[in-house]
């Protein structure tokens, strides 16, 4: 069993951040979303993993990811030079596979689920194809299945107008090789990308077995800001320890869960977990509230903040109102003068979004 990670992509509805960087190492709880699926695929026993990149981003990836040996696992990273579908991903994918059967994981997806549990049914039931589904309110944002009472997969429609149900595909297949000759057999579809969903149609319209799984946990799709705080608040409410690594001083308190690592300086502040803080952080007469990720280096005085993600070397200086919801890229700069402004000045990059509330 070998595993196909797809992180390649424009990262459109990240914009500005996934202007400069892939939207694949966005960090939730100061990790990159893609490192999750990493994590998870290895711990499933699978460790010949391929990651398709795109020339954009591709070598940002490969840099912080590496060979894999952090993760226990042997990467081979394979380029994908326009973002022509998934399907088409697998195709780029096929010599690295060969005939094994695969898992494919969309970079920018995290699921509760550990994934050992699907894997067995995928393996002792000979599927052809396993689909994991998720109910959701939105169903035209996603592939969908049209499924019978045992699970079977009847129909899928990718981005359907007319949802014929509410399970949206989730981005983590299991497939054996009998997916390359269906996708061999599929042509683009309209918006010009071989879509995996039509190469699953293919398999059943094949007779081959195609079958789903509903997840119970949750399933978060990382593109969008909202979304990124929402995985962001879950992660730290399950996953995170406590650590106190930094320079604390005596007039900071600190409660609940909260991991603070080495080299940050927290001086008269509160804390109130759970809160990650990363290294060399400076923090400074500051209310940093429940639900939020301090990437290294940043740099916080006379803030409060609450329910946010920063990303590396931020800083936010004597910004008097409280900061909450917020998603502030690498480096940004926000500070405001000492009284209370009477104009506000801004550099602020494509696709920004700033809310004065
Ligand atoms: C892709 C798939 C879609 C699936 C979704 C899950 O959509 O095409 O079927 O439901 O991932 O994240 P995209 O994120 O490329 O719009």
């Amino acid at each position: 069993m070998k595993a196909l990670i797809l992180s390649g992509g424009k990262g459109t509805r990240l914009r500005p951040l996934t202007h400069t960087g892939a939207k694949q190492l966005v960090p939730v709880a100061n990790k990159p979303i893609l490192w999750y699926g990493i994590e998870s695929i290895v711990k499933a026993g699978i460790t010949e993993i391929g990651i398709i990149i795109s020339p954009e981003t591709g070598e940002e990836i490969r840099r912080k990811t590496g060979s894999g040996e952090q993760f226990g696992a042997n990467i081979t990273y394979i380029l994908q030079d326009e973002p022509l579908g998934l399907a088409h991903a697998v195709k780029i994918g096929r010599p690295f596979l060969g005939d094994s059967p695969f898992i494919m994981y969309l970079g920018d997806n995290l699921i509760q689920d550990d994934i050992n549990v699907f894997l067995d049914k995928f393996k002792n039931q000979h599927l052809d194809e396993l689909i994991l589904l998720r109910s959701v309110s939105n169903p035209t944002a996603f592939g969908v299945a049209v499924v019978d009472d045992k699970g079977r997969v009847l129909k899928l429609v990718e981005k359907p107008k007319n949802p014929p149900s509410n399970l949206a595909l989730v981005g983590v297949y299991f497939f054996s090789p009998a997916v390359h000759q269906a996708i061999d057999n599929i042509q683009p579809s309209p918006r010009g990308e071989l879509e995996i969903t039509d190469a699953i149609q293919e398999l059943i319209n094949t007779d081959k077995i195609v079958e789903s799984v509903q997840l119970q946990g949750w399933w978060l799709d990382t593109g969008k800001k909202d979304d990124l705080l929402e995985a962001n608040r879950i992660i730290l409410d399950t996953n995170l320890s406590i650590d106190k690594a930094g320079n604390i001083d005596d007039k900071s308190k600190i409660s609940g869960r909260v991991n603070i690592k080495g080299n940050t300086t927290i001086i008269n502040s509160t804390i109130r977990g759970p809160v990650i803080i990363g290294e060399n952080c400076h923090i400074e007469n500051c209310f940093i509230g429940p639900y939020t990720s301090i990437g290294d280096k940043c740099t916080l005085v006379d803030a409060d903040i609450e329910h946010s993600v920063l990303l590396e070397s931020a800083q936010i200086l004597e910004i008097d109102q409280r900061i909450v919801d917020s998603l502030i890229g690498g480096r940004a700069k926000l500070e405001m003068a000492p009284q209370r402004p009477k104009a506000l000045r801004f550099m602020v990059g494509d696709d920004s979004h700033v809310e004065l509330v």
